[in-house]
């Protein structure tokens, strides 16, 4: 008996429970758009009128997933000027909700797939939640990894559910999605069952059994677990919330989670509509700030172009690797032969000598052996995985490869005879890539026959966690080749950016800018305490000393003087610019045999491979401490120099998209994530691009010549002005 034509069908059965099942016609998946709130308000609406003749209801959903969430584009677009209307939307939803929760008539959410952010938030507002443990199904509440809060009701009702702390520690705070299981465990869902068919059973069976169901906290005396700050015990701690939140965040600009806290703590000393409505109010001021419309852009837009294949070559067969040699099993090789396995490849790891590349596998073997301890893998799966991998050290053992990934050291000629040795081997078309992170891959395709199969494969390293693949064509890379290598990436699960040939592609070349800066204020006299702290409170998840000790200082210099010559060999001379920052690492390694963290002593003094505090030769040696510039200079020196080194990979045709990157900077380098990624920062700082040339002027007035705003920037600026 489907009544109206709108986003939810009405189906009532002989037994007079009625079925609300979403299925927007406008889109495939059901989101909380104005179709949605005009639907649901129906809907609550002849329940209400009918409801002496209904002994339940059931929300389910007819698409893959149960509910998608908020209206995300319309989200992004809403300005402050909407900050009334976007009220009244969210307390109109929450209003329906909060009618179904107090019907006096059991509800159950019948989860069928995903149920996140808002579709999570609806099943909440049922009396009981009954999850299909389907591929795909999971519940959680993301929305502060989008820089928003769950304002449908999910702070409120989590935090009433959960107690405050385990509330914003994990559901809310972390944003993290939970399978079935888990889900149950921590108390979202009440009860999980094997199919999707199996719902609308043990749904009408609950609503059976439980003709009188109530939420929890409409019960008289209901307490919430853990208690509020009404309790003396409870309230004494609650001082130290705001400030762990701060240590969390490293001092950031984070604004979605201090609402999190807030809305929570509030909202648990009142009763439940006035606690909804405290969450709509912090809801509404996230939504209209500038730091959601970044991480929207971002973890949303650009994540989906990304994902979707927008930077792909059209018109290429999907393809499939099958069998991968990897040369070169040290740190890198070693964890690429791990991720390449996971992503269904027979494995080659070939070194010098058989023993060097057994010992690359052992690195596997000790991530497997961590993962069946943690239960994330069974022991048989990880036994297979192992055995895909096999140890080598014979060119003829590359019979049949597909891909080859070289990851042998930072050597032109090493690199090109390694390729010779194993060329006769390879299947035909095979994919030909090098995990270079500075050499320009044209010059390294030319130690093979067939160039255009050559290809930049460039992780990050560990390799295991890091999300991004950064592939970079050369001259020679043909559009079939790229196809291939973007596939591969995401067979392996990793998120692909694609980049034109340079010396240093884009990610190397722009964190550099970073570290160079950060090195330079100390020798300016900046104290080298402040440059950490600002870093941090920038936002990026490493200070940039302790970055650069992680790295070789004698690497670094080696890249700078390869960029040196190669500009000068290419005719670019003039565009070379000696960063104060080089003679830094020189002193380090030249007056001072100070090397970096591998070999005990950097920017920091180290005992054991463990930090023991900035090192004091800093201040003795380059004046560290002796001078003071605002703390906002330094925090924003290292961000406009990443932000201006990138508009000249735009520029010189390095970079493809902007998607690329705001996704390869976040990912990549550790480009702060509120900022939405490296040209994001540059569109969304205050004033727009017009208001980054002038304060970029000012800092080159002030620092020096790598602030000057490049001139396409500029021409930019006028023409927004204009
Ligand atoms: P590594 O020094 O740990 O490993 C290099 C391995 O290559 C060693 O096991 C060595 O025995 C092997 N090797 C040397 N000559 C060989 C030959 N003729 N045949 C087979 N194997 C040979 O170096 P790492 O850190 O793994 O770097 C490898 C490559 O990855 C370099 O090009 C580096 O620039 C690049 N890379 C490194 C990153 C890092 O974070 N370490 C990040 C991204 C790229």
């Amino acid at each position: 008996m489907t009544e109206h034509e709108n986003t939810i069908r009405w189906d009532k059965d002989a037994d007079g429970v009625v079925v609300l099942t979403m299925d927007d016609p406008s889109q495939s998946a059901n989101t909380m758009n104005a179709a949605y709130v005009a639907s649901m308000g129906k809907a609550v609406e002849r329940v209400l009128a009918e409801k002496d003749d209904l002994t339940g209801v059931i929300i389910t959903s007819a698409k893959k997933t149960f509910f998608a969430g908020g209206d995300l584009k319309d989200m992004y677009a809403a300005g402050p000027d909407r900050a009334q209307d976007l009220y009244d939307q969210v307390t109109e939803i929450k209003r329906q909700l909060r009618a179904l929760e107090t019907l006096g008539k059991p509800v159950v959410a019948a989860i069928n797939g995903a149920a996140l952010g808002g579709g999570l938030e609806i099943a909440l507002a049922a009396h009981h939640r009954i999850i299909a443990d389907v591929p795909g199904a999971q519940v959680g509440l993301p929305e502060v990894t989008l820089g928003l809060l769950p304002g449908g009701g999910g702070v409120t009702r989590v935090t009433r559910m959960l107690g405050i702390v385990d509330a914003v520690m994990k559901v809310l705070g972390q944003g993290q999605k939970y399978r079935p299981a888990q889900a149950k465990e921590l108390g979202l869902v009440d009860s999980v069952v094997g199919s999707v068919e199996e719902l609308l059973p043990a749904a009408k069976a609950w609503i059976a059994a439980n003709p009188e169901a109530v939420a929890p906290w409409d019960v008289k005396g209901y307490k919430i677990p853990g208690g509020t700050p009404s309790n003396p015990a409870f309230a004494a701690n609650l001082p130290a919330f705001p400030a762990n939140l701060r240590k969390q965040l490293k001092g950031a600009n984070y604004p979605a989670p201090r609402a999190i806290l807030s809305a929570a703590v509030e909202g648990a000393q009142v009763d439940i509509d006035t606690a909804l409505d405290i969450e709509t109010r912090y809801l509404v001021s996230l939504i209209t700030g500038q730091v959601s419309k970044n991480m929207i852009k971002a973890f949303f837009f650009d994540m989906q172009a990304i994902n979707s294949g927008a930077s792909r070559p059209q018109g290429h067969d999907k393809h499939v690797a099958t069998k991968v040699g990897i040369l070169g099993a040290g740190m890198m090789g070693a964890a690429i032969a791990f991720v390449c396995a996971k992503g269904g490849m027979e494995v080659v790891l070939k070194d010098v000598s058989l023993e060097n590349a057994e010992r690359g596998k052992g690195y596997s073997a000790a991530l497997v052996e961590k993962a069946v301890t943690r239960g994330k893998m069974t022991q048989e799966a990880g036994e297979a995985l192992l055995a895909q991998i096999k140890p080598s050290a014979e060119p003829s053992d590359f019979t049949g490869v597909d891909l080859v990934i070289e990851a042998v050291f930072e050597s032109v000629e090493l690199k090109h005879k390694v390729f010779q040795e194993i060329e006769p081997f390879l299947a035909e078309g095979a994919v030909l890539g090098s995990n270079t992170s500075s050499l320009p891959i044209t010059g390294l395709a030319e130690g093979v026959k067939r160039p255009e199969d050559f290809i930049g494969l460039h992780f990050f390293s560990p390799v295991d966690k890091m999300p991004l693949l950064e592939i970079i064509a050369g001259e020679k890379t043909s559009d079939a080749t790229l196809a291939k290598a973007f596939d591969i990436a995401q067979q392996i699960k990793k998120t692909p950016i694609v980049v034109n040939d340079s010396r240093g592609f884009f990610t190397s070349r722009v964190i550099g800018t970073f570290l160079n800066e950060a090195q330079a204020m100390v020798a300016e006299g900046v104290s080298a305490a402040s440059v950490e702290q600002a870093g941090l409170q920038a936002g990026y998840p490493a200070a940039p000393l302790q970055l650069s000790d992680e790295l070789h200082f004698e690497t670094m210099s080696r890249i700078q003087k390869a960029t040196k010559k190669g500009l000068v060999e290419d005719g670019k001379g003039d565009t070379y610019f000696e960063h104060p920052a080089y003679a830094v690492l020189d002193r380090m390694l030249e007056e001072f045999g100070r090397k970096g963290k591998a070999a005990g002593a950097g920017f920091y003094d180290y005992e054991d491979g463990k930090r023991t505090g900035l090192w004091p030769g800093l201040a003795e040696h380059f004046g560290s401490g002796t001078k003071e510039i605002p703390f906002e200079d330094i925090k924003e020196r290292m961000l406009f120099a990443e932000a201006i080194e990138t508009v000249k990979c735009f520029d010189e045709g390095v970079l493809r998209s902007v998607e690329d990157a705001n996704i390869g900077s976040i990912l990549g380098i550790g480009f702060p994530a509120w900022t939405g990624g490296v040209v994001q920062y540059v569109e969304g700082y205050p004033g727009g691009v017009a208001g980054f040339v002038a304060r970029a002027r000012e800092l080159a007035d002030r620092y020096g010549p790598q602030f000057t705003p490049p001139a396409s920037l500029v021409a930019r600026a006028e023409a927004q002005a204009a």
